[in-house]
């Protein structure tokens, strides 16, 4: 591998401390020695070294409406990622997404030469790059293999540890098969639209989170693939609605948006609109979606829903929306605090803003001090004890997922429900 040049070292050194006072913590220590020595503008050598040392996203590639196809993600997540991954010297790991190959070469410093490392990439030009980079960076502990990561790489395995860089749906059944029995693999999970980082150990015939973090990804391609559905409403469109696992729309929601908004607020009043791990209490409705509009729907709307690159949360029924919004009641500018509403529109949409508003108020009651835990049963195997009185349980092709809000507090130790 190549020697550390001191002027990158310096920036490296610079990146890790800005992302550690971001966190408010030190990184692991393994994690900080693999990204103080692997240089990553190697592995986008189109970015401008204050890019590839940056704590942003370095997108690399794009499809032909500018919707990003793959990236080095942004350091912050890829460690993340490999704390979760507990990665240890002498193990076998499988990546799904080389992506530029940056997180592989990171992978290959903590198996060191005891180890070895088997990066699956979906798209050819992409994994030939990444095969450039791990080249350019010389590390050859790392195979690159062109080809769909979701059906793993069994020729490989089994591997001590999976880690999947792209936004799964569903736990693929061959990352399963071919983990070993204690090993732990650590992917985005998608669950009604609500993408977190879980890190996953076996469980009986299952699996069960032992860390769950919130980050968004590059969604999954190929046989894994599942799209959300866009649905725009309004002639601007004023309003985007993202829906996932294939609820249905009905034409007369198209309209919504001409009715006169029916307001309902709530007395939670937070520094910002998001809350944690309040999506997970408001997706337990039906018609559960996120809502997106950008500036000029912003001005247009009497009531918009918050401007946010992830969307705020909302429900739909067949002819009605309502939203969560938020007004200003105190605090700064730079830190205002927010009171939480519902806004709703159509027939029923004062009926829907009252149901998101009394999830919000639940979310209150039951979500201080709480944990989520992510388990994951196949499809054909009996129901977990418990999962009728999870939080949030969804069904999927290979799997079902019960997720249960368990109360940090060791002396009570109960778990919340959304009824
Ligand atoms: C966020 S990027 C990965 C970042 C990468 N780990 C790095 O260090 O640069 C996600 C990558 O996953 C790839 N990908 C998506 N679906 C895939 C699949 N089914 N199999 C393998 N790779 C896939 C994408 O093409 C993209 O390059």
């Amino acid at each position: 591998m190549n020697e550390i040049h001191e002027d990158e070292a310096t920036l490296r050194s610079a990146m890790l401390e800005r992302l550690a006072a971001m966190r408010g913590a030190p990184l692991a220590g393994n994690v900080a020695d693999a990204m103080m020595v692997v240089p990553r503008h190697v592995f986008v050598p189109e970015a401008p070294l204050s890019e590839a040392y940056g704590l942003g996203v370095v997108v690399t590639h794009w499809d032909g409406q500018g919707v990003p196809t793959s990236s080095a993600s942004a350091p912050g997540t890829v460690a993340g990622m490999l704390e979760q991954a507990q990665v240890l010297p002498g193990q076998r790991v499988l990546e799904v997404g080389a992506g530029t190959g940056y997180n592989a070469a990171l992978l290959a410093h903590l198996v060191g030469l005891s180890g070895s490392v088997t990066t699956i990439e979906y798209d050819a030009d992409v994994a030939d790059a990444a095969q450039r980079h791990l080249a350019a960076y010389g590390v050859d502990r790392v195979r690159v293999v062109t080809g769909d990561g979701t059906l793993g790489a069994a020729e490989d395995g089994p591997f001590d540890r999976i880690l999947v860089t792209a936004g799964a749906w569903d736990v693929a059944p061959a990352w399963v098969e071919q983990l070993a029995p204690d090993g732990r693999v650590v992917l985005p999970l998608r669950l009604r639209g609500l993408t977190r980082v879980v890190a996953f150990e076996r469980d009986g015939a299952g699996l069960r989170s032992v860390s769950v973090i919130e980050d968004g990804f590059i969604p999954m391609k190929g046989i894994g693939a599942m799209p959300e559905k866009n649905v725009r409403l309004g002639v601007g469109p004023d309003l985007t609605l993202r829906i996932d696992d294939a609820q249905p729309v009905e034409p007369a929601l198209l309209q919504v948006l001409d009715s006169d908004p029916a307001l309902e607020w709530t007395d939670v009043v937070a520094p910002w609109a998001w809350t944690p791990e309040q999506d997970f209490w408001l997706a337990t409705l039906p018609g559960f979606c996120r809502v997106f509009v950008n500036a000029e729907a912003v001005a247009k709307l009497r009531v918009p829903p918050a401007k946010d690159p992830w969307g705020a949360w909302g429900v739909y029924s067949s002819a009605s929306l309502a939203y969560l919004c938020s007004r200003q009641v105190g605090g700064t500018d730079q830190m205002p605090m927010l009171q939480v509403g519902a806004c709703g529109f159509g027939p029923d949409g004062a009926g829907l803003a009252q149901l998101l508003a009394a999830r919000v108020r639940l979310w209150q009651e039951q979500a201080a001090g709480v944990e989520l835990t992510i388990e994951a049963r196949p499809l054909s195997a009996t129901p977990l004890p418990g999962e009728d009185r999870a939080l949030l349980v969804v069904d999927k092709v290979d799997h079902v997922f019960a997720v249960t809000a368990i109360s940090t507090n060791t002396s009570s130790r109960s778990s919340a429900t959304a009824t």
